[in-house]
């Protein structure tokens, strides 16, 4: 079916749906983006990714394009015109399409883009990958510096997941000085001695929105959470590892380059986390 989507305050069937080729997103990725689940035709912790997609413009400069209220208004409108039940919606913002390449935006005059499609994803709630688990390999963190800044600049990230797909494994886990920083497009986990740890926030790792969900969730569980890095070596040799992002949710890692985790199977604290 095709879909409906939404650039530049139109609403277009996707094969009328244009953008420039000067479009500082395209050429720079000059551009943050958003994406929200949809669980039963409804936006899930859409305030926590309208405040996070508010901090990424924030920190770029990047002239918002629309208010709150508007910005939510067209996520739902996302959802209904395209009968969306489980999915998700994706939001990106450029800083425009000036009249020349040129690496100085030249000012204000030039309207940020905005563009939002919305993508099924049947079974999301229920979740087959999430009761087989997927396997990781670890691969060198490339990545620029600032990655609590949303930006589209994914080539590394999708590059890394291709590479541990061509290992025989599902996702890669990004690994700086020893330490893991996060999967290809989602937070690291492990349960260790008993305790949930993940890698504290800064400027090395995406402040997952699902991330703030699952810590609420646990703290409401009362199971014991540390907010520090950990090593290959010690997610190898612990009880569980998982995954948390909009579109997996809790999703039980298994194997960590070749290495079975815990049982080589999901384990029951991830389990309970996705149940929460
Ligand atoms: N990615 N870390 C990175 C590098 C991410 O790209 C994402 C999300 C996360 C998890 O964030 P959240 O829980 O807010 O989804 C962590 C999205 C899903 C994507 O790029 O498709």
């Amino acid at each position: 079916m095709s879909r409906i989507v939404h650039v530049n305050g139109e609403w277009l069937p996707e094969a009328e749906a244009k953008v420039s080729v000067f479009d500082r997103g395209f050429l720079m990725a000059d551009a943050v983006y958003e994406v929200t689940s949809v669980l039963d035709g409804r936006l899930v912790d859409f305030a926590g990714h309208l405040a996070r997609l508010r901090r990424s413009l924030a920190a770029l400069d990047l002239p918002s394009p629309a208010g709150d209220d508007a910005l939510l208004a067209l996520h739902r409108e996302a959802v209904a015109r395209n009968a969306l039940d489980e999915g998700m919606v994706y939001c990106q913002v450029t800083r425009g399409a000036p009249a020349e390449r040129d690496f100085l935006w030249p000012g204000p005059e030039v309207p940020p883009g905005l563009v939002l499609f919305t993508q099924e994803k049947p079974g999301l709630a229920l979740g087959a990958q999430a009761r087989a688990g997927i396997a990781v390999a670890t691969v060198p963190d490339l990545r620029w510096g600032r990655r609590d800044i949303k930006t589209v600049q994914l080539l590394y990230p999708s590059w890394a997941k291709m590479i541990a797909k061509g290992q025989g494994a599902d996702d890669a886990w990004m690994v700086e000085e020893g330490l893991v920083t996060e999967g290809s497009s989602n937070n690291a986990w492990i349960v260790a001695g008993g305790r949930i740890v993940t890698r504290g926030l800064g400027e090395d790792i995406l402040a997952g929105i699902t991330r703030a969900t699952v810590l609420r969730c646990a703290a409401e569980a009362q199971l014991a959470v540390e907010e520090r890095p950990f090593t290959v070596e010690e997610a190898q040799g612990a009880e569980e590892a998982f995954v948390t992002s909009a579109t997996t949710f809790v999703l039980p890692v298994v194997r960590i380059d070749g290495r079975p985790v815990g049982s080589g199977a999901p384990g029951p604290v991830a389990r309970r986390l996705r149940e929460l």
